[in-house]
C-alpha cells in the first residue's frame, strides 16, 4: 500500500523529467507547423488569386473573340496583331463604326498600329478620305507599313514618323509628336483618334495624351469627331472633362468598352444671342460649357 503512491510519485516525476527535455523539441515543432501553415495560406491565397486571373483573362478573350467575330465581316483579309498595346477588339468595332458613319475626309491618328489598318480599310471601303497616323517609334511605324502594304492600304493612310519631344502645354512640359505638321493636308480635321503616346513617368493622373485638344482643337472641323481610348484609366477619363471645359463643345458618349472609349461629338458653339445675356453669359462661365458626366453605352 506504501509503495503504490511511491511509484505514481516517480511516474509523476519521471514523465515531468521526459515532458521537460523534450520541451525544446515541442517548441521546434510547434514553430515549423506555425510557419509550415502561414506558408501554406500563403501558397493558396496566390494560387486562388492565379486562378482567378487565368479566369478573368480567359472569359476577356472569349468576350473580345466575339468582337473579332464581328469585325471579320468588313472584309479585312489580313490577320490582325492584336496585343494589350493595340486597340481592343470591342473598341476597334466602334472605331470602324464611327469612320463608316462619319465617312470623314482627313482622319489624324495619334499612335499607329491595328487602328491604322482598321481605318484605312474603312476609308477604303468608303472610296474617300485619308488617314494620318502619327507613329514616334520608328520600329513600329515600319511595322504598320509593312501591314498596311499586305493589306493593299498604302493609298488611304501615312504613317508619319514624329519624334517626341518636350511641348509646353499650360505652363507644363508634355512629350509630344513633332514634325509632322508639313506633311498633314492643309484642311480640317474630321476625325481624330487619340491612341498615344504611351504613358510617361507621369503617373495615372496625368494622361499623356491631354495634349492632342490643346494643340490641335484649332485644326478640327466644325462636325469633327474625337475618339480617345483607353478611357477606364485615371488620367484619361479625367482629361475628358478638361478638354471640354477648355477646348471643345462636344457631346461626349462614353462606351463601356474593356478598357473604356469616348467619343467627342463636336457641336456648334452656343448662339451669340444667348451669350449676349449677362445673366446667361454669367451662369455659362461658371459651369462646365458641357456636361460630361459619365453615361456608359453599350458597345455597339
Ligand atoms: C496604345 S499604342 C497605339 C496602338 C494603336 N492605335 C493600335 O491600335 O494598335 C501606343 C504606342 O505603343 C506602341 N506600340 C504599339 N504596339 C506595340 C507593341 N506590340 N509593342 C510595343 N509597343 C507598341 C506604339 O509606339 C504606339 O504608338
Amino acid at each position: 500500500m506504501v509503495l503504490l503512491p511511491g511509484a505514481a510519485g516517480a511516474v509523476l516525476f519521471l514523465t515531468g523529467v521526459v515532458s521537460l527535455s523534450l520541451l525544446p523539441l515541442w517548441l521546434g515543432l510547434s514553430v515549423l507547423g506555425g510557419v509550415a501553415a502561414a506558408l501554406l495560406a500563403f501558397f493558396m491565397v496566390r494560387w486562388k488569386d492565379h486562378q482567378a486571373r487565368m479566369l478573368g483573362r480567359t472569359l476577356q478573350e472569349a468576350r473580345q473573340g466575339k468582337w473579332v467575330a464581328e469585325l471579320q465581316r468588313i472584309g479585312l483579309d489580313i490577320p490582325l496583331p492584336w496585343s494589350d498595346f493595340s486597340i481592343a477588339p470591342d473598341a476597334a468595332c466602334i472605331l470602324v463604326r464611327e469612320v463608316l458613319v462619319q465617312q470623314p475626309e482627313f482622319v489624324l491618328e495619334c499612335g499607329s498600329g491595328v487602328s491604322t489598318v482598321l481605318i484605312a480599310h474603312c476609308l477604303k471601303r468608303l472610296g474617300r478620305g485619308r488617314l494620318y497616323s502619327l507613329e514616334h517609334e520608328p520600329k513600329w511605324a515600319q511595322q504598320t507599313r509593312r501591314l498596311l502594304r499586305a493589306a493593299g492600304l498604302e493609298r488611304n493612310a501615312v504613317v508619319i514618323d514624329a519624334p517626341l519631344v518636350a511641348r509646353q502645354v499650360e505652363g507644363r512640359s508634355w512629350d509630344w509628336y513633332s514634325k509632322f505638321e508639313r506633311q498633314l493636308p492643309d484642311r480640317p480635321i474630321d476625325l481624330l483618334f487619340v491612341d498615344g503616346p504611351p504613358p510617361q513617368k507621369e503617373g495615372r493622373r496625368r494622361s499623356s495624351r491631354y495634349p492632342a485638344l490643346p494643340l490641335m482643337a484649332d485644326r478640327l472641323s466644325s462636325k469633327a469627331l474625337v475618339l480617345l481610348d483607353d478611357v477606364r484609366r485615371e488620367g484619361e477619363s479625367r482629361m475628358i472633362a478638361a478638354w471640354t471645359r477648355k477646348y471643345i463643345n462636344a457631346d461626349v458618349t462614353w462606351f463601356r468598352t474593356e478598357r473604356g472609349l469616348a467619343a467627342l461629338h463636336r457641336t456648334p458653339e452656343e448662339p451669340d444671342e444667348v451669350l449676349s445675356n449677362p445673366l446667361e453669359q454669367a451662369s455659362l462661365s461658371r459651369a462646365p460649357r458641357h456636361d460630361s458626366a459619365r453615361r456608359w453605352s453599350t458597345p455597339l
